[in-house]
């Protein structure tokens, strides 16, 4: 068998992808983490993962990072500008098509066709762009991870006893990132997922008020969900200590589309992929809060 590659590997998602392909039998010889700097990716090569060089914006480093591969976790790229996305995607497809790479998994966004906040052009694009390269693929159309809501932070939310949102019924789908990297290391290790799209997002759905619910009962306080218009749910994360360009994203653009359902559409793909490694919401609760 060639090499599996995985990029982005020096970050949280590519990370624990890799971590996971050890876990399911894969030799540490057989994957490939593309870093842009070697430093990142110390604790991998010390698991005797190979590193090399590669860098999206830098399409002449591609080939050598992506040569002997037969496999490809192609992480997306981090960048805020979506327009920089799709030439940077552009690159490493290109590179994967020429490097002979039989199997691309791309990290994508679950339910991009009927989502409107702008995300999820990117990575339509991108599917589209590997669809003609000829190789199998699997778009992993990753749910937004769970840790943007359960976090080292939901002890303090806990404490003030109260969720802000603007979004007073919408549903979201989010799920653990952990969850969503052991998908990835699944269809690269097992048989069956070439030319298949997941939606990998929660089985059920939950709204803040469901959430905060889940808090008050997990923590054994009172905590309570409070929508309030937009504008002063931002003022009010900004109070708490969120920075002004992150709470107004968080505001206008997710909790917008939370509320539009974008966020709420449920699927069982990542259940069926990862089996009991799936951590439903109250078990993440119980992890943020308890350890
Ligand atoms: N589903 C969600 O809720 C959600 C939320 C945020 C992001 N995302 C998407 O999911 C991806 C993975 O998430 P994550 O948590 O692992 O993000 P992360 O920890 O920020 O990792 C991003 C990875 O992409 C690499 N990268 C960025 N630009 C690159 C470039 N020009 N060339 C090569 N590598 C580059 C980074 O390398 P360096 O270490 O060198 O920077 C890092 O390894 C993100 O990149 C983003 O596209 C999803």
């Amino acid at each position: 068998m060639g090499k599996i590659i995985v990029t982005g590997a020096s970050g949280h998602l590519g990370t624990a992808a890799i971590r996971h392909l050890l876990d399911l039998g894969v030799q540490p010889g057989d994957i490939v983490g593309v870093v842009r700097d070697k430093a990142k990716g110390a604790a991998l090569a010390e698991l005797g993962v190979e590193l090399r060089l590669g860098d999206y914006d830098d399409a002449a480093s591609l080939p050598s990072a992506f040569e002997g591969g037969e496999k490809l976790l192609f992480v997306s790229a981090s960048s805020m500008d979506n327009t920089l996305r799709i030439r940077q995607h552009a690159a490493v497809v290109e590179a994967a098509r020429n490097a002979g790479i039989k199997h691309i998994a791309y990290t994508g966004i679950a339910f991009g066709e009927k989502m409107t906040t702008g995300l999820e052009n990117v990575h339509l694009a991108t599917e589209y762009m590997i669809r003609t390269t000829g190789a199998a693929y699997t778009f992993l159309r990753n749910g937004f991870y769970l840790e943007l809501l359960v976090n080292e932070g939901t002890a303090g939310v806990v404490e003030g006893g109260t969720v802000i949102s603007a979004a007073p019924s919408g549903k979201m789908n989010y799920v653990t990132r952990d969850n969503l990297a052991r998908a990835a290391a699944v269809v690269l290790t097992r048989e069956g997922h070439e030319n298949k799209a997941y939606e990998l997002t929660a089985s059920h759905p939950f709204s803040y008020d469901e959430y905060a619910a889940v808090l008050a009962e997990v923590s054994g306080k009172p905590v309570v969900h409070k929508a309030l218009p937009a504008p002063e749910a931002v003022s009010a994360m900004v109070a708490a200590g969120v920075p002004e360009g992150g709470a107004g994203f968080l505001i206008h653009v997710v909790d917008a589309a939370i509320e539009r359902g974008e966020f709420g559409l449920p699927s069982d793909d990542l259940a069926n992929l990862i089996g009991d490694a799936y951590t439903p919401l109250k078990t993440a609760v119980e992890q943020a809060l308890n350890g």
